[in-house]
């Protein structure tokens, strides 16, 4: 069965860290989290004063940070000590678990920047785990070009296409990794057509951040994000040339409650987060 667009998600603007400009979608309200994503931003401009001032120090709790980089170079630090540089079409992915202090500054003063972050919950039984990052260079993304002429190229999870299987450099071993996340970015030409597996127990959205999609024989437009109802496959159809991501995971099914960036499972749990983030124990 074909996925359909459940509900299509328009993106609002608002911005982050210290005036970041920023198009929020998935997340944007309470009600619009779609488990186990969180959150999903999407920056882009070509104007320094939406994202010069970068973010600077800020802590995390209860959940994965994944960050890819479309156009620009940012630069992550964290308080164990890495430093990663992100560049077109790389990935940082993040998981803060216990905590992370960490800051993502823009390493350009002009220019375009562009990109996104996606915020996946961690179980209850995972979220004060130790923090854990990994950098993912632009080479390491695996990518197809599609015999119809668009390409993909898959960030996370595995995919059978035409009878041809590959993984993305986030590939689990199962049961490993709780929300087993498939991450995909899309480029189709004018009329391009694409059907794509999409695992039947996952809740799954796609985002459209150029042209526009037809998703079942229904339009998604560019900056908006269609969340997408049951089934084991989704098809698409490129309506003008597009970029695209489609986002899947294994629902978590736990309450949620956040405050700014903790993301726990009760009010005593955030408490206990900011606390420990004003004690200085919130890394451990
Ligand atoms: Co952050």
């Amino acid at each position: 069965m074909s996925r359909q667009l459940n509900r299509v998600i328009p993106s609002q603007t608002t911005s982050d860290g210290a005036g970041v400009k920023l198009r929020r979608s998935i997340g944007a309200a309470d009600g619009l989290r779609l488990d186990p994503f969180l959150m999903l931003d999407e920056f882009g401009t070509d104007r320094p004063e939406d994202y010069i001032a970068g973010f600077p120090p800020h802590p995390h709790r209860g959940f994965e940070t994944v960050t890819y980089m479309i156009d620009g170079h940012m630069r992550h630090e964290d308080h164990l000590g890495n430093v990663g540089e992100l560049n077109p079409g790389g990935v940082q992915w993040m998981t803060a678990g216990r905590g992370v202090i960490h800051s993502e500054m823009p390493q350009q003063e002009e220019g375009r920047m562009r990109g996104f972050q996606l915020w996946i919950n961690l179980p209850s039984a995972e979220k004060m785990k130790p923090a854990a990052y990994r950098d993912i260079a632009a080479h390491e993304v695996t990518k197809l070009t599609l015999p119809t002429g668009g390409s993909l190229r898959l960030i996370a999870g595995s995919l059978s296409l035409d009878g041809q299987a590959i993984s993305g450099p986030i590939n689990p071993v199962p049961g490993s990794m709780s929300t087993d996340p498939l991450f995909i970015d899309l480029m189709l030409s004018t009329g391009e057509a694409l059907s794509l597996p999409v695992t039947t127990e996952y809740n799954a959205f796609l985002y459209v951040y150029e042209g526009g999609l037809e998703v079942g024989g229904h339009p998604l437009a560019a900056r908006q994000a269609g969340v997408l109802g049951e089934g084991d496959r989704v098809d698409l159809r490129a309506t003008e040339a597009a970029r695209a991501i489609l986002v899947a995971g294994k629902p978590i099914g736990e309450p949620i409650v956040q405050y700014g960036p903790f993301v726990m499972n009760s009010r005593e749990e955030i408490e206990q987060a900011i606390a420990d983030y004003r004690d200085g124990t919130l890394t451990g």
